[in-house]
């Protein structure tokens, strides 16, 4: 018998529902982004995700029911993102995941965001299984994950600081750039020429899969500075091709090293940063190099979506993974961890 699920995904700036079918099959996906409001003042603004969130998540559930052309008694879980995220956003998808699947009496399925966005992957790629390595490069979070089952993961190496994604944006907003300034950079680097503005990379020294982005962004951010202060021109095309380079060069040689350490024969990526056509150049090139099957979802899954929550959603349930009436969300909790068991150390 075939399992529905019914995942709702509110973690930050997009209110999302999507419907999968055995995991792989997307039969609903639904988002209502706010980011043109955001980006009005340079960033998320919390609150007003969080009633943006209340706003429109029933409107979105109903269209997504109306869209895979299903009942709701059809549904045989309903899922939420419970972690990590912006906690005020999270608890109103959360809550109104756990109020429907009571209302239906079905199980309330919790989802860990970045196995999310790894799952992005499972629905871009049907036949790719575990055991995998998984880069996942967001707004958020800069992660190398060792994924040795759909649900049991191991992480190798992460961002002490800042992610990949807010180098990009904060980048971004101080050359004027609108929020999110990720993509915007992204093209600005096909024009430029990297070698014009030497960056730091984002490594640190003596740990092999962890980085420090805080410190890219920093000298990205004093180099425009310094030139303002001076009156001199720093070319937008030049500086973008930079951070592109470096971003990429800083994580694709540990995420190729971190697949050889674990014996892993396949890399996927995943998270909006992974949309990054240097990044996905490189991780191209060196793969091939190393001998790696590589797996780059297609933009649109990289970013975050409805899809890849239901997608994982899918996997928890049928481990087991079973959220109880008490469920709460967590604004940090690293992969490894199972949402249905993760206790609020507070
Ligand atoms: O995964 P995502 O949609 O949301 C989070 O979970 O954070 O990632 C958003 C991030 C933003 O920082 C955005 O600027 C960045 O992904 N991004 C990119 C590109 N497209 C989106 N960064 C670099 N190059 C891109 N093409
Ligand atoms: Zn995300």
């Amino acid at each position: 018998m075939s399992k529905l699920i019914l995942a709702v995904e509110s973690s930050c700036d997009e209110t999302a529902c999507a419907i999968s079918r055995d995991g792989r099959e997307i039969l609903a996906d639904v988002v209502y982004s706010q980011a043109d409001m955001h980006a009005l003042y340079g960033g998320v603004v919390p609150e007003i995700a969080s009633r943006k969130h209340v706003e429109k998540i029933s409107l979105v559930a109903e269209q997504a029911v109306r869209q895979a052309g299903i009942k709701l008694s059809d549904i045989d879980a309903v899922a939420a993102t419970c972690a990590p995220g912006l906690i005020g956003a999270l608890l109103v998808g959360a809550n109104f995941a756990k109020a429907t699947a009571l209302a239906l009496n079905k199980p309330f399925v919790p989802v860990h965001h970045i196995r999310g966005h790894v799952a992005a992957n499972y629905i871009a790629f049907p036949e790719l299984e575990p055991p995998m390595t998984a880069l996942v490069a967001s707004g958020g979070h800069t992660v190398i994950l060792d994924v040795v089952d759909y649900t049991h993961m191991e992480v190798v190496g992460a961002s002490r600081d800042d992610a990949a994604g807010e180098a990009f944006d904060k980048i971004g907003r101080v050359l004027g750039l609108p929020y999110p300034g990720g993509a915007a950079l992204d093209r600005l680097s096909k024009e430029g020429d990297a070698a014009k503005y030497p960056l730091p990379l984002a490594i640190i020294k003596d740990h092999p899969y962890d980085f420090s982005f805080s410190g890219l962004k920093t000298a990205a951010v004093n180099l425009i500075h310094n030139a303002q202060q001076k009156g001199q021109e720093v070319r937008t095309e030049d500086l973008a091709a930079a951070v592109s380079q470096t971003v990429a060069h800083s994580v694709v040689p540990r995420v190729i090293a971190a697949a050889k350490d674990k014996g892993r024969k396949r890399i996927c990526a995943a998270g909006g940063v992974a949309a990054n056509s240097t990044l996905r150049g490189l991780l191209e090139r060196e793969c091939e190099k190393a001998g790696l099957e590589l797996y780059l979802p297609p933009l649109k899954l990289c970013g975050d979506n409805g899809a890849m929550i239901a997608c994982q959603a899918y996997f928890e349930y049928m481990a087991g993974n079973i959220g109880d009436a008490a469920q709460n969300c967590y604004a940090t909790m690293p992969a490894s961890m199972q949402v249905c068991q993760f206790e609020n150390k507070l």
